[in-house]
C-alpha cells in the first residue's frame, strides 16, 4: 500500500469513527493524557499545539491547566467533534505532515497516539520540531508491543486463534511500525534534530465490562476494527469466542476486566539557538 493509500485509509477510517471514538477507546487513551502534559511542561500560559486531537480530551485537560491551546486533527469530522467538546477553544484542521504554523510558534507540541497513524512519521516529527520555539518540547506517544498492551493484544490474539487472515485491502503495517521500540522511537526524534530525547515505557489499567470493550474497540479503532469487520459472520463469531476466552484472564471479580495498557512516551527538546544537535554533529 502506498503512503497516499495509507493516508486515505486512515482519513476515511477516522472519519467513520469520529462519532463513536470518545466514550470508549477515547476514554482509554485518556489514561495517558496528564502524563503527556506533564512531560511537555504544560502550565498556565503555555502555548500548546496538539496534533491528532481526536475528540478533544487532552486539549480539555490542557485548558484546565490554563494553557493557550491550539487543538488540531487531520480529519475534518474529528475536528467538528473536538470543536463541539471545546467551546471557545481554537480547533483547526491540520494534517501531519503539512502543518500550517510558523517556525517557533508554540512552547510545546503534543500528539497522543497519532504518530502511529501518519503516512510519513519522520517528516511529521521534523515539522513538530520546527513549530516549537528553541527550548520547547515535542511529546509523542504510541502503543507498546501487543504482548504488553493487552487491551489491544487480546483482539489480535483472538483473530489469530480464530485462524482469520487479514482482509486483502488492509495495510499490513503502518509506516511507524519500525519506530515502535524505545530505541527506534528515540532515534526518530533525534534524527529530527531534537535533543535531550528520552522514551519511557508507561502503563495503566483499563477497567471495563468485556462486552462493552469489544464494542468500544470496534467503534473506536481503524486497523483493529477493520481486521474483524472484514470477516464473514462465522469468522467474526469465532473471533468473539476467542476474545471472550482471552479476556477472561483479566476478570476483576465484579463482571469487569482489568486490562493492562502499555505505551511509549517520547520527549525531545528543540535545541536552543546556536546549540549543536547530535544530528548536526553527525552522531
Ligand atoms: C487514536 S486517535 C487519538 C486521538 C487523541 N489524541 C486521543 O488521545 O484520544 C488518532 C487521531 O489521529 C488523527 N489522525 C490520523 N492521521 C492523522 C494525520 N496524518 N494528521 C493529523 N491527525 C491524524 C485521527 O483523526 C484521530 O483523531
Amino acid at each position: 500500500m502506498s503512503t497516499t493509500d495509507f493516508a486515505e485509509f486512515e482519513r476515511s477510517g477516522w472519519a467513520r469513527r469520529s462519532g463513536t471514538y470518545d466514550g470508549g477507546f477515547g476514554a482509554m487513551t485518556a489514561g495517558l493524557h496528564e502524563a503527556l502534559l506533564d512531560a511537555a511542561g504544560v502550565a498556565r500560559g503555555t502555548r500548546l499545539l496538539e496534533v491528532g486531537c481526536g475528540s478533544g480530551r487532552l486539549a480539555a485537560a490542557a485548558l484546565a491547566r490554563r494553557a493557550e491551546v491550539v487543538a488540531t486533527d487531520g480529519v475534518r469530522e474529528m475536528v467538528a467533534v473536538a470543536a463541539r467538546a471545546l467551546p471557545g477553544a481554537r480547533v483547526l484542521h491540520a494534517e501531519l505532515p503539512g502543518l500550517p504554523f510558523a517556525d517557533g510558534e508554540f512552547d510545546a507540541a503534543v500528539g497522543a497516539f497519532v504518530i502511529n497513524h501518519v503516512p510519513d512519521p519522520a517528516a511529521a516529527v521534523r515539522e513538530l520540531a520546527q513549530v516549537v520555539r528553541p527550548g520547547g518540547r515535542v511529546v509523542l506517544s504510541c502503543w507498546d508491543t501487543l504482548a504488553r498492551n493487552r487491551a489491544q493484544g487480546v483482539f489480535f490474539d483472538a483473530v489469530a486463534a480464530a485462524g482469520a487472515t487479514p482482509p486483502a485491502d488492509l495495510p499490513g503495517t503502518s509506516p511507524f511500525a519500525r519506530h515502535a521500540t524505545p530505541s527506534d522511537f528515540a532515534a526518530l526524534l533525534a534524527e529530527a534534530g531534537l535533543t535531550d530525547v528520552r522514551v519511557e515505557q508507561v502503563g495503566w489499567t483499563h477497567r471495563v465490562d468485556p462486552g462493552q470493550w469489544w464494542r468500544d474497540v470496534l467503534a473506536g479503532t481503524v486497523l483493529t476494527s477493520s481486521l474483524i469487520e472484514g470477516q464473514d459472520a462465522g469468522t467474526v463469531a469465532r473471533i468473539r469466542a476467542a476474545y471472550d476466552g482471552l479476556v477472561a484472564a483479566y476478570a476483576a471479580g465484579d463482571g469487569s476486566v482489568a486490562l493492562p495498557v502499555a505505551a511509549l512516551l517520547a520527549v525531545g527538546t528543540r535545541a536552543a539557538d546556536g546549540e549543536m544537535t547530535g544530528r548536526q554533529q553527525g552522531s
